[in-house]
């Protein structure tokens, strides 16, 4: 008996040898197979990344991470002083490179000028991320052109820059475009978009961010064989960014939390186009977003208010 079992343990142990020399050979090969598909490695070396509102917060942090996987990066913001700092960061990283526009999207002109200047630098755009936002806890508040702030910024500037850049990103194709949004989603009423009756000034950051998951599911649509995949993301609950410290909320997670899950939809194969996602996973955005009339009202509406 205690020779079978000698036996049977030698044989366990060879056994494991083979296995641990087949591994040895086949591992190495796995990963370089993995590493020639640049989406598996994460590669963005010859890719450009737009990435709006990307002189603070969650913006900065993924313009530095697909900088450090080769991307070249259009880095934009109100604020020239931090939009350069990053750019100069970036080259100094070695890997990827960056350039700095500056465009306030309370105003669709600036707007219009931006897209215009990227238009004329960029023949392709290979990843949009429309993050640029604005979040007021006060009274209502309108933007240059007179609209609702939180609806101008975080999404009518959005709806304008990505329809103008359309051609750029199509080009690009397999490309991608992702709009930030939020968890924080409260359906459009169609008779008071822009919050004029009182007492609804709160309902400005929600609205905005269902309109961008409307905007994300109508485009994913109408790009559905064009190789562009459109998605919404709810990046963290309350990360510590600026937005957050000036809400006078405590921050509940980091910013590195958003970022990886902001990174996953710029590099991972298997997302889905026209999908909400609430950090790494497909999630159930507010009933509205699922309503083919209310994407179409919207479209029309944000087609007529930014003078399309
Ligand atoms: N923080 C959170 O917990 C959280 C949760 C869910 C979703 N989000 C979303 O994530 C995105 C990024 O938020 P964040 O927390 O990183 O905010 P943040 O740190 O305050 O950064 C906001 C960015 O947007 C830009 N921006 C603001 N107003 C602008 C305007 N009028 N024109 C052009 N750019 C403007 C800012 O640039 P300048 O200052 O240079 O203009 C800055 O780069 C937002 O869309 C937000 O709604 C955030």
């Amino acid at each position: 008996m205690a020779d079978i079992t000698r036996r049977w343990t030698m044989g366990r142990r060879a056994i494991g040898a083979v296995v641990a020399g087949a591994l040895a050979l086949m591992v190495p090969a796995m990963l370089a197979e993995r590493e020639a598909t640049p989406q598996a490695a994460g590669n963005l070396q010859g890719k450009t990344v737009l990435i709006t509102g990307s002189t603070d917060g969650l913006g900065r942090a993924v313009a530095l991470r697909t900088a450090g996987l080769g991307a070249h990066v259009i880095v934009h913001g109100r604020n020239r002083e931090r939009g350069d700092a990053l750019v100069a960061e970036i080259a100094k990283g070695g890997r990827g490179s960056a350039r700095f526009y500056a465009a306030d999207f309370s105003s669709l002109d600036e707007v219009r000028q931006f897209a215009a200047a990227v238009e004329r630098d960029y023949p392709r755009i290979d990843v949009l991320v429309n993050n640029a936002g604005v979040w007021n806890r006060g009274e209502r508040q309108v933007s240059r052109d007179g609209y609702e702030l939180h609806f101008a910024v975080n999404y009518l500037a959005h709806f304008l820059l990505t329809r103008e850049l359309l051609p750029r990103v199509v080009e690009a194709a397999p490309s991608r475009i992702i709009n930030v949004a939020s968890v924080g989603q409260s359906p459009i009423d169609f008779d008071d978009v822009m919050l004029e009756r009182p007492g609804r000034a709160a309902e400005g950051y929600p609205q905005s961010k269902l309109a961008q998951i409307l905007f994300t599911m109508d485009l994913a649509d109408e790009l559905h064989d064009r190789g562009v995949i459109v998605v919404a993301l709810h990046p963290a609950t309350l990360m510590n960014t600026t937005m957050v410290q000036q809400s006078g909320l405590a921050a509940q997670t980091s910013v590195d939390e958003g970022a990886e899950a902001l990174m996953h939809l710029i590099t991972a194969p298997d997302v889905v186009s026209g999908q909400y996602y609430s950090g790494l996973r497909p999630a159930r955005a507010n009933a509205q977003a699922y309503d083919a009339d209310a994407r179409a009202k919207l479209r029309a509406l944000s087609r007529t208010l930014a003078g399309m």
